[in-house]
């Protein structure tokens, strides 16, 4: 947790599930509650992930830590949600708390594990489960399991498939679940922390499909994830080009579609130049071009 702090991440979380072991769960309670409220987080967003509600300790995760670390809180992380009443049972208990400790009604966020065959079968319906939803998180290892994949890599590839990235229809089902309900989509860890050039392809392969971001669990593994999402220079210009470019021929010139530099534009370009440059703006890039008409 101290480690944490200092690495240049967009968010945090801080498990009680599956890397806690069974006897010190009640304790690790308060330990992530006292980290939280200790501070010095910056501007990342800071999440506990709770055990799921198959589980004894659920109710008491969500209750212990968020009246221990109140506004230090900003999202809980649900494992292993394999349907919309997981997440209806979280967003009422959320409230309940709130109400009793004076927080904002509706403060706490929830970003729900897709993580087996049924929650990937509910994906739909669990995205639209609750406005405190702000993410869909795929989980590998859980998922593999759930499946029967013949593998015991946490986010690699199954040696033996050839069929393409073994992860894709998972992965893009979630992504058009999130898209349709207004939700960030991400990618779940990578186990073998020593293997970058894994790591690099399993990262700008779910960046190129259009997620959001991807866990790392190692301080090693952050600089290669943050490179593989981080729009490019010449991206983010094509893209701004592309705004004024298609702005200046709608307006002056009265067309919908032109030409670029040899390419077609039209309204569906403006919209996919929008994301790129969205993305660039978000992470301060320069514009080291304009448009001349
Ligand atoms: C993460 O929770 C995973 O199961 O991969
Ligand atoms: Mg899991």
């Amino acid at each position: 947790m101290a480690k944490a702090r200092g690495l240049p991440v967009d968010e945090v979380f801080l498990d009680l599930e599956d890397a806690v072991a069974p006897a010190l769960k009640a304790d690790a309670r308060a330990a992530v509650a006292a980290a939280l409220r200790a501070g010095d987080w910056g501007r990342k967003v800071r999440a506990v992930r709770v055990n799921d509600v198959t589980t004894g300790w659920a109710h008491r995760d969500v209750i212990e830590v968020v009246e221990q670390a109140g506004v230090s809180l900003d999202v809980i992380v649900l494992p292993k949600v394999t349907g919309p009443e997981h997440i209806t049972w979280l967003d009422l208990l959320l409230s309940q708390v709130e109400r009793d400790r004076g927080l904002a009604p509706g403060g706490i966020g929830i970003e729900a594990q897709i993580e087996d065959a049924r929650g990937l079968a509910e994906v739909d319906a669990i995205a639209a489960a609750s406005p405190r939803l702000e993410a869909l998180v795929f989980g590998p290892a859980d998922f593999m399991a759930s499946l029967g994949m013949r593998s015991l890599e946490i986010g690699a590839q199954p040696v033996g498939y050839r069929g393409g990235d073994a992860f894709h229809y998972p992965l893009l089902r979630m992504l058009v679940a999130a898209r349709a309900h207004g939700l960030q989509a991400i990618d779940g860890p990578y186990a073998a922390i020593h293997d970058t050039d894994g790591l690099r392809h399993a990262a700008a392969s779910v960046a190129a499909l259009g997620y959001d971001g991807k866990w790392v669990l190692h301080p090693s593994q952050v600089d290669v994830v943050n490179a593989e999402f981080a729009p490019g220079q010449a991206d983010y210009d094509r893209a701004e080009l592309i705004l004024d470019a298609y702005e200046y021929h709608v307006t002056v010139r009265g067309r919908g579609a032109a030409m670029l530099d040899g390419e077609m534009i039209d309204e569906a370009s403006r919209k996919l130049a929008l994301v790129a440059a969205a993305r660039g703006r978000a992470a301060g890039l320069p514009r080291t071009t304009s448009f001349q008409p």
